[in-house]
C-alpha cells in the first residue's frame, strides 16, 4: 500500500488537462481508504479526491494527494411492494451502472445514460439530465469523514441536494468521501419523456410506448450528436451552470430578446445558458487550445494541449461577454483544483 509519486492526471480528467500530482492512490477497499487517509493526516498534505474527474479543472500540477477511491461492487439490499432499494460503490463508472440496472429491470436512472463520472461522485453535483437528476432516486448514503477516517450514513434529506448542488460542495466541501450511495428504484416502469429532444428522437424512431431501454438508447443517441466524447476532445460536460434569474429580470430580457430561452420556475426562471453564450457570440470560438464546441455553446472544449490558465482565460472570457449583453453572472459547474 504505497503512494504513487509525481502522478501524470492528464488521462484522469476528460478536459485531458497536462497536469501531475505529488501523490497518488486509488484504494480499492474502505480499510486501504481509511490507512491512505490516515498518511495523508499524519503528513499535513493537501488532500483531492478524485472520481471519474469528469467535473473538475487542474489549474496547475497538485501538490499533495490525489486519492481515486476504486470501491466497486453493486448489490440489491432490499424492497418494498413498489421498490428495490440497490446499493453501489462510490467507485463504480456512473453509466455502467445505469446500464447495469437496466438489464436488472430496476427502473429510473434511464435518462441519466451516459454521464461520465463515478457513483460516488454522483450525489455531489446532483447529476441530471433530461428531466431527472438524482434527488428523484437518492435513498441514503455512506461517507467517510477524511479527518478521523469515521463512517457516517447521510440520508436524502441531509445531502440537500439542489440543481447541481449539495451539503458536499458547500459546508462539507472537501470533509467527507461518499463510499456507498443507495437508491430506491422502480419495480414497474415510468418512463419519463417530457424533454423536447426526448420525444423527438422516440418520434423520430415510430416508438410510441417506450420501454425504459428504448429511452436510455434515445438519450444515449442525443447526447452522442450534442455532445463530444472526452477520449476524442476533452470536455468536462456543460461548463457552466444554466442561470436562475428573477421572473422579472426575464421580462426585462425578452423585451430585448424575444427569442431568449427561458423555463419559467414560480418567482424565478431558468436560462438556457447555451443560447445565452451563442447569442454572445461565442459558439465555436476558441483562444489558442481552448473553446466553445460547435454543436452546443455550454460545452468548452480542448482542441489539444491546454493548461488550467487557458481553459480560465476562456471561461471568463465567456463569463464577460455574457454579462455584458445580458446582465447574466454565469457560475462555472466543474470544481478547480490546484496549487492555491
Ligand atoms: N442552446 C442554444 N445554443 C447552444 C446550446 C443550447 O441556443 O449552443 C439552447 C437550445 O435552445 C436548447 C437549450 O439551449 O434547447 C437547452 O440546451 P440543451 O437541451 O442542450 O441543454 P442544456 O441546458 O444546455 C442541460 C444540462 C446538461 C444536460 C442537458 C439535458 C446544465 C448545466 N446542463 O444542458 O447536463 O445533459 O440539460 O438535460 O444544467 C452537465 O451538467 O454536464 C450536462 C451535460
Amino acid at each position: 500500500m504505497r503512494f504513487i509519486e509525481n502522478q501524470p492526471l492528464d488521462r484522469l480528467n476528460t478536459f485531458g488537462i497536462t497536469a501531475r500530482a505529488r501523490f497518488y492512490a486509488a484504494p480499492e477497499s474502505e480499510v486501504e481508504l481509511a490507512r491512505f487517509l490516515r498518511s495523508v493526516t499524519a503528513r499535513n498534505l493537501p488532500l483531492m479526491v478524485l472520481g471519474g474527474g469528469s467535473n473538475l479543472i487542474f489549474s496547475g500540477d497538485f501538490p499533495g494527494v490525489v486519492l481515486q477511491p476504486a470501491l466497486t461492487g453493486v448489490a440489491c439490499i432490499g424492497e418494498s411492494a413498489d421498490h428495490y432499494l440497490v446499493e453501489a460503490a462510490g467507485g463504480e463508472k456512473w453509466h455502467d451502472f445505469v446500464q447495469y440496472t437496466l438489464a436488472c429491470h430496476w427502473y429510473g436512472l434511464e435518462n441519466l445514460s451516459l454521464i461520465p463520472g463515478t457513483v460516488g461522485a454522483s450525489p455531489i453535483q446532483n447529476i441530471g439530465a433530461y428531466g431527472v437528476e438524482i434527488a428523484d432516486h437518492l435513498h441514503s448514503l455512506t461517507a467517510m469523514e477524511i479527518a478521523s477516517g469515521e463512517v457516517r450514513e447521510f440520508s436524502r434529506e441531509e445531502c440537500r441536494l439542489g440543481y447541481r448542488e449539495s451539503v458536499f460542495k458547500q459546508e462539507l466541501r472537501g470533509r467527507y468521501i461518499i463510499t456507498r450511495v443507495r437508491f430506491l428504484l422502480l419495480k414497474a416502469a415510468a418512463v419519463r419523456t417530457g424533454y423536447g429532444d426526448i420525444r423527438q428522437e422516440l418520434a423520430d424512431h415510430g416508438i410510441v410506448q417506450p420501454t425504459p431501454r428504448q429511452v436510455a438508447d434515445a438519450v444515449i443517441a442525443i447526447r452522442t450528436r450534442k455532445l463530444p466524447l472526452p477520449s476524442v476532445l476533452g470536455n468536462a460536460g456543460s461548463f457552466f451552470k444554466n442561470p436562475v434569474v428573477a421572473a422579472g429580470k426575464l421580462e426585462s430580457l425578452r423585451q430585448h430578446f424575444p427569442e431568449i430561452v427561458a423555463y419559467p420556475q414560480g418567482e424565478q426562471a431558468k436560462l438556457a445558458a447555451g443560447w445565452l453564450i451563442e447569442k454572445a457570440g461565442w459558439k465555436g470560438r476558441r483562444i489558442g487550445p481552448v473553446g466553445s464546441y460547435n454543436k452546443q455553446a455550454l460545452v468548452l472544449v480542448n482542441h489539444g494541449g491546454a493548461t488550467g490558465a487557458d481553459v480560465m482565460q476562456v471561461a471568463h472570457a465567456i463569463q464577460q461577454a455574457v454579462l455584458q449583453m445580458f446582465g447574466v453572472q454565469l457560475e462555472m459547474e466543474p470544481q478547480v483544483y490546484g496549487p492555491d
